[in-house]
């Protein structure tokens, strides 16, 4: 059994892929020796896994670290790292703006940290392990330095028992002018499909019954092995009859590679979720082509109405950002149009926000106005709001079926504060799944088109697949009642399940 290595605080920011590095770091850390933390006070060590893709991610981490000045010096022995895009991208810049720093570890170097930390904490000194900038070498050089990291994988370590992120690749070429991201993760590369099946298998046997395929352009997804070309079509050909496994999803994907191949796998294989997030990022050519988004606004349109031709009952999601140097009024608008034409299932939209090291930061001036931005991006979710609450109305009187994923938030905040109250609270948060309480209380979970979905049941119904008829709905949540035998066998005719 290894050293006690004392007491680990984490906190991370950004996407699903740094919620994954996070909880494959800490499971790591904890097989030698080190117990995690709630307490930032109380930790020996403390990491920050951070985000680069937006300013306010970075000002936050560099605030939090500011902060921790006082604390280093009360306990000298405290290592203190940062991990992820900001560390890629910073580099040196965090040790001149937080000179208590010990570590800086970017997203290609992560297997280096439990290492890092030992050092650091025995030999003092600071300690940097980044990849090479996408300048400093070839393209193979520079990929040969950003490792996917997948090590053993710790069950408990799990946001949910039930569910669990896969990596299928890292990095990302398209370089959309606005984006951060090819430069901190590097360039795109596709891990073995033996390797991932493989991970599925040891998965579905810890329980987990819903994997979410990550890549940055999932679809992207290319690997010859054995002579033969996998595309994310043949790997989810390749991982779907994995016993045990219920559910398939993937994110996020690249409008310009949604080839039918994958859009007839999601309609023939019944355990893919009938959802896709397909970002749009602007509904005016012009923002497109300064974007280098690679496709005009017809061509998404072509996109999409062949998603819905082929898989009708499915949920498109989109991105939007707002604001873009030169997006004038009439631009703006046309992103309106898009999202009243698509009417997608949600989409999550951003104030843009200059990144160093883009292109679109080197080419134009951030010309939109701060309080521009705000209004477009008020005015884009109210009306994305009034349409997924539109749309969510007519699917009242459906019965979907559920993979429950535990208590609804809204409930334990109830239990907690009153005890057993099951009042129906939006909420599209899982929580964990102990103490158990008697009775039925608020559960929630999603549907297979990723709808989240809250309904009362007893709580040992985590985990499993219900069907849940649709009585009420708010933009982001449907309210229903689990279908009970007694019902599916008087009732002549269910409506649809989805
Ligand atoms: N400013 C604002 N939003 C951005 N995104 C990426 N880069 C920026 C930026 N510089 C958004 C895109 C992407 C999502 C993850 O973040 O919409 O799809
Ligand atoms: Fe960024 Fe574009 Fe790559 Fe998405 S596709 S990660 S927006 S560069």
């Amino acid at each position: 059994m290894p050293d006690h290595n004392g007491k680990l605080y984490i906190e991370t920011v950004g996407c699903q892929m740094n919620m994954l590095d996070s909880e494959l770091v800490v499971a790591e850390l904890r097989q030698q020796g080190f117990s995690l933390t709630n307490d930032v006070k109380e930790a020996d060590t403390i990491l920050f896994n951070t985000c680069s893709v937006r300013d306010h991610a970075e000002h936050k981490i560099y605030s939090q670290l500011g902060r921790l000045k006082f604390s280093k010096r009360a306990r000298p022995n405290q290592v203190i790292g940062v991990m992820g895009c900001m560390a890629q991208k910073d580099q040196e810049l965090i040790f001149n703006r937080a000179p208590h720093v010990d570590l800086v570890v970017g997203t290609g170097q992560l297997k280096e940290i439990p290492r890092l930390i030992d050092e650091a904490r025995h030999q003092r000194g600071r300690r940097m392990a980044v990849s090479l900038d996408r300048k400093e070498g070839s393209r193979a050089e520079v990929a040969d330095s950003f490792e996917s990291y997948d090590p053993a994988r710790d069950p408990s370590m799990r946001p949910s028992p039930y569910q669990a992120f896969v990596r299928i690749m890292i990095g990302c070429d398209k370089f959309c002018t606005y984006c951060v991201v090819p430069m901190t993760r590097g360039p795109e590369q596709s891990r073995p499909p033996r390797e991932i099946a493989h991970e599925v298998k040891l998965l579905a046997g810890q329980g987990v019954k819903e994997v979410t395929l990550l890549g940055q352009t999932v679809n992207s997804y290319k690997v010859t092995q054995d002579g033969k070309l996998f595309r994310l079509s043949d790997l989810l050909e390749l991982i779907h009859d994995t016993p045990g496994i219920d559910r398939i999803k993937f994110v996020t994907n690249y409008p310009r590679d949604m080839t039918d191949d994958l859009l007839h796998a999601v309609r023939d294989i019944p355990k893919i979720a009938q959802y896709l997030h397909v970002p749009a990022q602007s509904g005016c050519d012009e923002m497109l082509k300064r974007m280098k988004r690679g496709y005009t606004v017809g061509e998404y349109r072509e996109m999409h109405a062949r998603i819905r031709e082929t898989l009708p009952g499915c949920a498109i999601s989109s991105d939007f950002i707002v604001g873009m140097c030169g997006e004038s009024e009439t631009s703006y608008q046309k992103s309106l149009d898009l999202i009243r034409e698509c009417r997608f299932k949600n989409s999550f939209i951003f104030k843009y926000s200059p990144r160093p090291g883009t292109k679109a930061i080197d080419l134009w001036a951030d010309d939109v106005p701060d309080d521009v931005k705000r209004h477009r991006n008020n005015e884009m979710l109210s009306l994305q709001n009034r349409i997924s609450e539109e749309d969510n109305a007519e699917l009242i009187g459906s019965t979907f079926q559920v993979l429950v994923e535990g208590i609804s938030k809204s409930a334990r905040k109830a239990q907690a504060a009153e005890g057993n109250d099951d009042s129906f609270l939006p909420s599209d948060a899982i929580s964990d799944l102990t103490p158990e309480p008697p009775g039925p209380v608020q559960l929630v979970g999603r549907s297979r088109c990723d709808r989240i979905v809250v309904f009362n049941g007893n709580p040992r119904l985590a985990g499993s697949l219900v069907d849940v008829t649709i009585s009420d709905c708010s933009a982001t949540t449907l309210m229903g009642s689990i279908v009970t035998l007694e019902q599916q066998h008087c009732e002549t005719s269910l409506p649809i399940v989805l």
